[in-house]
Formats: structure tokens, sequence, C-alpha cells
């Protein structure tokens, strides 16, 4: 008799895994209690239609990857019910919303969950068909302030947070806007004009997509087919003053928090019901699977499937693939490279350094502290061996508070004022600082 295995794009999490992932989820409900967040636990299934209605029809997930199948009728007078594991939380947690009247009182609500989602996809390197979610929901009538883009910049400062806290280093948070309910008709008429001539040259699913939901030819990953979308209108064209205002609002309330973000236009994401802002975190040591976390605002998901109108935005973090990111870093801390080696010039400086070295551990950043008492060359050595800068701290330096930082792989050697090093050390190499508080 053949040996049964776990089912194909399914996993055993074993010790001493599943410590990694305890930890995960601990630094999850510890960050999200912070901002109030309080936990939700939506069923593994769900009627079908909540997931045609919520996320689309044409979407990959609902047209090609949902777990479904018809119950068995509980009487012969009873249609057979069709029931889908669910693909994703949100559109329980908004059907949850509106069943348990959680808008009544005209209060925000801010839920999140931890939990099991299925996808019927290729399995691969971070991508499998049982995988976890960690996600959160921000949502509310519009009186509670839902629509506001303060809430959208709580969240991914909330993920930043996250991400840091747990010592996730260099993400890259990458946002856009994808326009109201009424800017979309507009652009998907423009995308619709455009694929007419277009869409024949492109894959059999993009010329279907180009007559049923023209957005969706944007999430379209055939190799051949990107040229052509890159000629395409995009919806940054199409954004009226008040998309565009609120997107600008996004934007600064990041800068003000120092949430470093890239913009990018063509970032629509392959779920129907977003609106206005979307964003996705990823991070380079997943390769292929790369999205590390994928959200945006949602402000007619309610009214898709049902309810009055309730404003949201949220996001799910795929926890599979934050562990995969946690064991490749592990593997390169043990490499050895903190990200500086604090060098105190004398033993009177000790103390200070101490405290320097705090500072910037406190930001996230992996910090190896010398002593005040080797000699300059000594300490340069050993820099070099556990990190990759040294940022050399004496009396001057603590003076003036200008301190200087020298990059072992290139030599260079720059001058940096304090409230800057965690900015500068944070940065790799020539490329712009990115994804870090
Ligand atoms: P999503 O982008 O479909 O969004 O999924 C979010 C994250 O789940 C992805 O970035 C990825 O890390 C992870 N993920 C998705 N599919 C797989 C898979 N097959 N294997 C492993 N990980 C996977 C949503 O699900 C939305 N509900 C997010 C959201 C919440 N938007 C607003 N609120």
């Amino acid at each position: 008799m053949s040996t049964l295995k776990a089912v194909r794009g399914t996993r055993d999490l074993l010790p001493p895994e599943t410590e990694l992932w305890n930890r995960v989820e601990e630094t999850a409900r510890r960050v999200f209690a912070r901002y109030h967040f309080g936990e939700i636990r939506t069923p593994i299934f769900e009627d079908t239609s909540l997931f045609a209605r919520g996320v689309g029809e044409e979407t990959d997930i609902v047209s090609k990857e949902m777990y479904t199948w018809e119950d068995r009728a509980r009487a012969q007078s009873e249609k057979a019910q069709s029931l889908t594991l669910r693909p994703e939380n949100t559109a329980g947690v908004v059907r949850a919303y509106i069943e348990h009247k959680l808008g009544d009182k005209g209060l925000l609500q801010k839920l999140f969950y931890i939990g099991p989602q299925f996808r019927r996809e290729r399995p691969q390197k971070g991508r499998y068909r049982q995988f976890w979610q960690i996600g959160a929901e921000v949502i509310g009538p519009p009186s509670s302030g839902s629509e506001s883009p303060l809430r959208d910049a709580e969240v991914l400062e909330m993920l930043a947070s996250f991400l840091n806290e747990l010592g996730i280093r260099d993400w890259k948070l990458t946002l856009n806007s994808v326009g109201s309910a009424s800017d979309r008709p507009r652009y998907i008429e423009a995308l619709r004009e455009a694929l007419k001539e277009n869409a024949p040259g492109m894959c059999v699913d993009c010329q279907r997509r180009a007559e049923t939901n023209p957005l969706r030819v944007l999430d379209c990953k055939v190799p051949e087919d990107q040229p052509i979308i890159e000629t395409l209108p995009k919806i940054a064209e199409y954004l009226d003053d008040d998309s565009k205002a609120r997107f600008a609002a996004v934007c600064a309330a990041l800068d003000a928090c120092a949430v470093s973000y890239e913009v990018n236009p063509r970032l629509v994401r392959g779920l129907d019901y977003y609106t206005r802002t979307t964003f996705e975190f990823s991070h380079g040591e997943l390769g292929a699977q790369n999205a590390l976390v994928g959200g945006g605002r949602y402000d007619g998901l309610s009214e898709a499937i049902g309810g009055s109108k309730a404003p949201g935005i949220g996001f799910a973090i795929g926890e599979d693939r934050l562990i995969l990111t946690l064991q490749a870093q592990a593997e390169a801390v043990a490499e050895g490279s903190a990200d500086a080696y604090v060098a105190p010039l004398g033993e009177a400086m000790n103390a200070a350094a101490l405290e320097l070295a705090r500072y910037l551990r406190q930001a996230g950043l992996r910090i190896e502290l010398g002593d005040g008492g080797f000699r300059l060359k000594k300490s340069f050595e050993m820099g070099n061996k556990l990190a990759r800068k040294i940022v050399l701290f004496g009396e001057d330096e603590q003076k003036s508070g200008i301190l200087t930082v020298k990059d072992f792989a290139t030599g260079e050697q720059v001058k940096v004022a304090r409230e800057e090093l965690v900015h500068h050390l944070r940065a790799k190499g020539d490329a712009p600082p990115q994804g870090r508080l």
C-alpha cells in the first residue's frame, strides 16, 4: 500500500519551526493591540456567492482558484447550497460586520484575524494551497471617519512598525490609488477602448478580460503581454480631484512619520473590491512570490454584499512568506553582518556609545558595540568582521552631533548627523533608503 502524504500544496508545520510561527503571531497580537484592534474569527467556509460578489467573478481567485462544493441538501425541498473554503478573509469579515450590525454604534471597527486561507494555485516556494494570513480590517459607517486618508496612513504605519518590530529588514512598500467608484468607469472605458486594438495580440485570458473586466488585464503575469500592458492608459490620469487629494494626504501622512514608500501607477491588485488606496509590501528574499503583504481600501464592499455604506481599509500578511523571510534573514545574520559597529573612541566614551547603540537598536538596526579600550586599528578590524559599516564615536562627535561613518565594502567615509544616522545605516550601498521606519 502506498503511504499517504499531505495533499499537494499543503504542509505540516513542525517544531521547532512552529516556535517561529508563534513568535510572529504573538508580535502581531502585541503590535495590533497598541492600535486598539480586537480579534475576529470567522468560519473557514462561506456561501460561494460571498466571494463571487465580494472579490469578483472575473478575478483569478474566484474564476480559477476556489475550493467549492455543493453541500448536501438537508431536505428534498431544499436546494443544495454552494460552499467555498475561504480564499481570503476580508469578504468574511465584512459579512460578519453586516450580520452582527457592528456599525450600529457609529464607531470604527478595528478587527484582526490570523488563520488559514485556501486557493488552488500552482504550488511553488512561497505559494501554497493552504496558506496562512495575518490580516486586519478597519471598517465603519462614514460618520465614524472610516473614509479618512488618516486611516490608510495609520494602517500602513502599523504594518511598518510590525515588520520592524519582528526584525524584517529591507521590506519595500509600493502604493497606488485605483480611484473611487466614480473614477473607475471612466478609466475602464479608456482601457476597453485601448484594448480593442491590443487585446487580439494578448493571451486568451486577457482577450476574455478585455470584454468582461478590463481592469484584470493589468494583473496578467504572461511575460509576452507585459510590453502591451505598459502602453495601456494609467489609472492616475483618470483620478478626480477628490481622489488625488486623498492619495496626496495618505502620502503626506506617511512622509510625516518617515515610512518609506514608492508609488507604482500599475498596482491595481487582483481583487475587485479595491477603491482608492492599494498597496503591497514586498521582500527581495522571496524570489518570484515576493508579495509579503497586500491590502487596500474597499469603500463599496459592504454594499456589494448587501450591507449599508461602510468604507474600510485593511491588509493581509502572507504568514508563510513572512516566516520564509525571517528564516532567510537568520541565515544572513549567521553569516555575520550587523548594520553597524559602533566604536567608542576612548574608554570615557563607553557609556555614551552604549546609549547610541541602544538608540539605533530601538530603531530596529542590528548593532555591534565595540569598546573604547580598543585601539582604532583594532576597532576597524573587529568592525570589518562583524558589520557593514563602522560608526566612530568620540568626544567631538558627541559634542557636535556629527558622526563619522565608514562603509567597509566601498571604503567611503562620510559625516552623518545623529538624526540622519538611522536613515543612513538602513540604506544599502548606493540604493536609496527603503522600507524601514
Ligand atoms: P492578497 O494579495 O490576495 O490579498 O493576499 C495577501 C497576501 O497573502 C499576499 O501578499 C501573500 O503574501 C499571501 N498569499 C496569497 N496567496 C498565497 C498563497 N497561495 N500562498 C502563500 N501566501 C499567499 C488579500 O487576500 C486581501 N484579503 C487583503 C486585504 C485585506 N485587503 C484589504 N483587506
